[in-house]
């Protein structure tokens, strides 16, 4: 149980006009005004399945954290896995904290934020090995300016990989036919099925609420499920159950992933036709209404 709230700052340390939403120049602003994004791979991105088999490239949680914060200011990532938003966090001088239940991803966000030297920054950047259903205990009210994080989709790996989108001697890979789940705790969200799963992440995105300042911004990454050939929406499972719970929907911004997916085969060819599902994924964009406590 813990009653101590963590020692972290959450105030702005820039000079920008405090009615800003960020603190980007005009020119800036215009280059993220497409609602298709795409993010390349750099060098710090872990890519090792044996590492963690769903880490979202540092591109993403860095557009996200300098569209919707200022320095100083504090980022939450409640399924922080080898804590890839943190470190776009220490990058850009914002505190942040993650959570993420499998002790094994903690140690080794702990590691690779260590590794990561920057000159001149003041700013925290905390991993903590717990259930997301406690992040309350552990926060202030009105602290976070941004969450951001790619949850689990649901159960998607907690079934052998068939490597459908691939081809020939590519499909056969070590990866074929092996689970890759994070872990079989029954409060990881990656062993539930789809509703119970949306459900859960209602449960935990209701005690997030309060913890957001007005107006912060609330951005989830998504994609939807093929399973026994057919079509889960996932992505409009979550915005039914956040907006249940008091979070309005900004904008759904489609993540173009066709420069990271490398040899894809036709899917159902030739007795069906299915839309390639691993060519892009949802960014869904939410907030707190200024008027909800
Ligand atoms: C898609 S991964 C996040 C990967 C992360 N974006 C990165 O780049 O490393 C989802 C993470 O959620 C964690 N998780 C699942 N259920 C959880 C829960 N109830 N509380 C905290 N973390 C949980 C899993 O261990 C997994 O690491």
């Amino acid at each position: 149980m813990v009653n101590k709230k963590i020692n972290i700052s959450n105030k702005k340390i820039c000079k920008c006009n405090n009615n800003h939403i960020n603190c980007l120049t005009p020119k800036e602003w215009m280059k993220h005004q497409v609602a298709l994004w795409e993010f390349s791979y750099e060098k710090r991105d872990i890519r090792d399945r044996d590492i963690h088999p769903a880490v979202f490239p540092i591109a993403l949680p860095t557009k996200c954290i300098q569209l919707f914060t200022h320095k100083g200011e504090l980022v939450l990532d409640p399924f922080c896995g080898v804590g890839t938003t943190l470190l776009a966090a220490k990058d850009l001088e914002r505190n942040a904290v993650g959570f993420d239940l499998n002790e094994k991803y903690i140690k080794f966000t702990k590691n690779r934020l260590s590794q990561q030297k920057l000159q001149k920054n003041n700013t925290q950047q905390i991993a903590i090995c717990d259930d997301s259903n406690n992040i309350s205990k552990h926060l202030e009210k009105e602290s976070v300016s941004l969450c951001v994080t790619s949850p689990p989709y649901a159960n998607m790996l907690n079934r052998p990989r068939l490597n459908k989108s691939l081809r020939g001697k590519s499909r056969i890979n070590k990866h074929y036919k092996t689970i890759q789940q994070y872990s079989d705790d029954p409060r990881d969200l990656g062993t539930m099925e789809p509703k119970k799963f949306a459900k859960e992440m209602s449960k935990i995105y209701k005690e997030i609420l309060p913890l957001l300042k007005p107006k912060a911004h609330c951005v989830i990454n998504i994609t939807d499920l093929w399973q026994d050939n057919q079509r889960t929406p996932l992505h409009m499972y979550i915005i039914d159950e956040l907006e249940k719970v008091g979070y309005k929907l900004r904008n759904i911004i489609i993540w173009d992933r066709r420069n990271l997916v490398n040899g894809a085969g036709i899917f159902g060819w030739p007795s069906n036709f299915i839309t390639l599902g691993t060519t892009f994924e949802y960014i869904l964009d939410f907030w707190k209404p200024a008027d909800k406590k």
